[in-house]
């Protein structure tokens, strides 16, 4: 319960108690409980078949569990070839110990710290350049500046990352991006800049003061490693921490490196808005995704 003399706890949102219920009820069946249990453990997508020879039960079970898991998308389903692997969907992984505290008046625990070492990455994925270390979050500080433009520019040279062209200077990338919502992922062992993300404020008005755009980097030889993933759960950590409740984004649709990014992290496409706007001559489409807090901005 709430300690005597601190804060007291953010009230729960009726949006935030809806998702919750739909999460507990989903999970309210102790082969369902079994099921998230053995993907957790086992940190890589799983097909029916092997979650039916890991949980012994039968296959049509199984098949049953995982559709109710999959409708409130604490698993998601991805398909390669003719195979459908499960897996747990992190950003619910994330949400779940906020929202069980939340329901009984506790404080959530700590966002995702910044200089706090971040995930490991799955043992499915090779470790991240620079070594057999892991990657860590920490603040992005001036003296970054450099790498965090040359990996800026590096995405904005595949075309795919964003309208602009070409990287801005120090001066105006630093005057146009929030304090404290600016973060690097690094090798833990080199400390090489292997990322960033930061967000930008969306509007002047008041009513849009917790809505932000972020932009997110990852170096073209560190990607497919989490930094991006990992970026990201910081992202969210730290605007909940500042009270901000909705993250946004443009992707290009043929982005689909980062529209999935974007969807594991929990971000939902809002809508495509058509040609938006011209890049390199052309007219592009947009998708906004967008991630609404369902702890932060509720009554
Ligand atoms: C988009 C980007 C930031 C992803 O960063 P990353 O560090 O490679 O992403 P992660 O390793 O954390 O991947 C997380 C998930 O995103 C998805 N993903 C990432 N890269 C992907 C790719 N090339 N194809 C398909 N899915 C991909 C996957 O679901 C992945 O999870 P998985 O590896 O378990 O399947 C990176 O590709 C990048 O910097 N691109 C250029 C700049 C850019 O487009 N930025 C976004 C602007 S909107």
């Amino acid at each position: 319960m709430q300690t005597a003399g601190g804060p007291p706890p953010p009230s729960l949102g009726r949006d935030a108690a809806m998702q919750y219920a739909a999460w507990f009820r989903a999970l309210a069946e102790p082969t369902r409980i079994e099921i998230v249990s053995l993907l957790a453990r086992r940190q890589e997508p799983m097909t029916v078949g092997q979650i039916v020879g890991a949980a012994h039960v039968g296959q049509s079970t199984v098949s049953q569990h995982l559709k109710v898991l999959a409708e409130v998308r604490f698993v998601l389903v991805e398909r390669r070839g003719t195979a459908h692997y499960y897996r747990l969907n992190e950003a619910c992984v994330d949400g779940f110990p906020t929202a069980a505290d939340l329901v009984v008046g506790n404080h959530p625990p700590a966002p995702a710290g910044l200089s706090q070492p971040a995930c490991d990455p799955p043992a499915n994925r090779p470790a991240p350049a620079g070594g057999a270390g892991g990657i860590a979050i920490r603040p992005m500080e001036p003296a970054d500046a450099g790498q965090v433009l040359a990996i800026y520019q590096a995405g904005l040279d595949t075309g795919q990352a964003s309208f602009e062209t070409q990287a801005p200077s120090w001066e105006e990338f630093d005057a146009g991006k929030l304090p404290g919502h600016r973060h690097v992922a690094v090798a833990a062992d080199s400390g090489a800049v292997l990322g960033w993300a930061a967000v930008s404020a969306v509007s002047g008005r008041c009513v849009y003061a917790g809505v932000v755009e972020h932009s997110v980097y990852v170096d073209p030889a560190s990607q497919r490693r989490g930094s991006g993933f990992t970026l990201l759960r910081a992202l969210i950590g730290s605007t909940e921490a500042a009270g901000i409740w909705t993250i946004q984004s443009g992707i290009f649709p043929e982005n689909s490196a980062s529209l999935r990014l974007h969807e594991r992290a929990g971000f939902r496409a809002v809508g495509i808005r058509k040609r938006i706007g011209r890049h390199h001559g052309r007219w592009r489409d947009v998708v906004l995704m967008e991630r609404r807090s369902p702890v932060t901005g509720q009554d």
